[in-house]
C-alpha cells in the first residue's frame, strides 16, 4: 500500500500544473499535494489490482478521483458553504489565497480530472469514456454536488433517517463507490463481481460519512487536521445528531460487515487490500 501511495503522490505531482496563470497553479498544488489520506485513489488501485486491471488507466483514475475530491473540499470549506479555516492541517485554500482563487482552483481541478482521464494514447478510448462517465455521474447533480446541495438545504432540520442516508450517500458515498467501480472498469470483471464490488463500495461509502460525523464530535482538531465540532456549531443534521453516538458507531460496524460480506461473495481472490481498506474506514481516528 505504501508503494502505491508513493506512486500516486508522484503522479499527482506530475499532473497538477506549476505554471497555471496568475498564481492558480500554486493554489491548485496547495489544495491537492502534501495532505489527505488518499483513500479514494487507494480504492481505485486496490480494486484494479483485484481484477488485474490496466495499471496506467488505474493510476490516472486514482489521480482523477482525488482531484475531484480535493476540489470538493476546497469548495466545501468556503464561507458560502461550511466556512472552515483548517483543512489537512493547513489553513483552508480560501484563507490562504482568497475566495476567488479558491473557487477557480476548484473549477480547474474538476476540469483537470477529466483531462487526466483522456490522454492522447496509453489508455483505450472505450475505457477512457467509461471512466469519464463513472466519474462525471458521481461528482455531479446525482452525486456529490447534489448531496452538498441537500446538506446546505438541511441546516437546522431534523431529517428522517432515510433522507439523511440519501444525503450522505450522495455527498460522500457515491464518489467512494465510483472509485471502486473505476478500478473494476480497468480490468475484466464478471457481472457477479461487478455487483459485489458495487455493494462493497456503497456500504464502505456510507460508513465513511457515518464515521466522519462521529469523528466530528469525538476527535480533536489537531488529530483531524480540520475543525472538530463543526457540525453541531453549524446545526447540521448528522448520524450522531439524528441517531446518537452509540447507534452511529453500531451502524458503522454493520456497514463494515456488509462491505466484507460483499467482498466474500464477489468470487474475486485478491481482495485482501480492499478488506483492509474497509476496516481502516471504520477504525480510523482522522
Ligand atoms: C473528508 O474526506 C470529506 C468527506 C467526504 C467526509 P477525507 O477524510 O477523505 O479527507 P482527506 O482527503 O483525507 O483530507
Ligand atoms: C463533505 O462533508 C463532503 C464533501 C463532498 C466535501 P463534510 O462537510 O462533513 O466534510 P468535512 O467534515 O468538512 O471534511
Ligand atoms: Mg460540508
Ligand atoms: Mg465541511
Ligand atoms: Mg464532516
Amino acid at each position: 500500500m505504501q508503494r502505491s501511495l508513493a506512486a500516486c503522490e508522484a503522479a499527482l505531482e506530475g499532473f497538477v500544473p506549476i505554471d497555471a496563470p496568475a498564481g492558480l497553479g500554486e493554489t491548485m498544488r496547495y489544495a491537492v499535494l502534501d495532505g489527505g489520506k488518499r483513500l479514494r485513489p487507494l480504492l481505485v488501485l486496490a480494486t484494479a489490482e483485484a481484477v488485474a486491471g490496466d495499471a496506467e488507466a488505474a493510476m490516472r483514475a486514482a489521480c482523477a478521483v482525488e482531484l475531484i475530491h480535493a476540489y470538493s473540499l476546497v469548495h466545501d470549506d468556503m464561507p458560502c458553504m461550511d466556512d472552515d479555516v483548517l483543512r489537512r492541517g493547513k489553513p483552508t485554500v480560501h484563507v490562504k489565497f482568497g475566495e476567488a482563487q479558491a473557487m477557480l482552483a476548484g473549477d480547474a481541478m474538476q476540469a483537470l480530472a477529466f483531462d487526466v482521464l483522456t490522454p492522447d494514447s496509453g489508455v483505450e478510448p472505450a475505457l477512457q469514456a467509461r471512466l469519464c462517465a463513472l466519474l462525471a455521474r458521481s461528482a455531479g447533480h446525482a452525486g456529490m454536488a447534489g448531496g452538498q446541495a441537500i446538506d446546505l438545504a438541511s441546516v437546522g432540520k431534523q431529517l428522517d433517517e432515510c433522507t439523511l442516508r440519501d444525503m450522505h450517500r450522495r455527498k460522500t458515498g457515491v464518489l467512494l463507490q465510483a472509485s471502486v467501480m473505476m478500478g473494476a472498469a480497468c480490468g475484466p470483471c464478471s457481472d457477479k463481481a461487478t455487483a459485489a464490488l458495487a455493494e462493497y463500495g456503497a456500504a464502505l461509502g456510507l460508513a465513511f460519512q457515518v464515521v466522519d460525523d462521529i469523528l466530528d464530535v469525538t476527535q480533536d482538531s489537531s488529530v483531524l487536521g480540520k475543525t472538530a465540532g463543526k457540525d453541531q456549531d453549524a446545526n447540521k443534521p448528522t448520524y450522531v445528531s439524528i441517531l446518537g453516538l452509540q447507534p452511529a458507531r453500531d451502524l458503522a460496524q454493520q456497514l463494515r460487515t456488509q462491505a466484507q460480506q460483499a467482498l466474500a461473495n464477489s468470487g474475486l481472490t485478491g481482495t485482501a487490500w480492499l478488506s483492509l481498506l474497509a476496516d481502516m474506514v471504520v477504525e480510523r481516528d482522522s
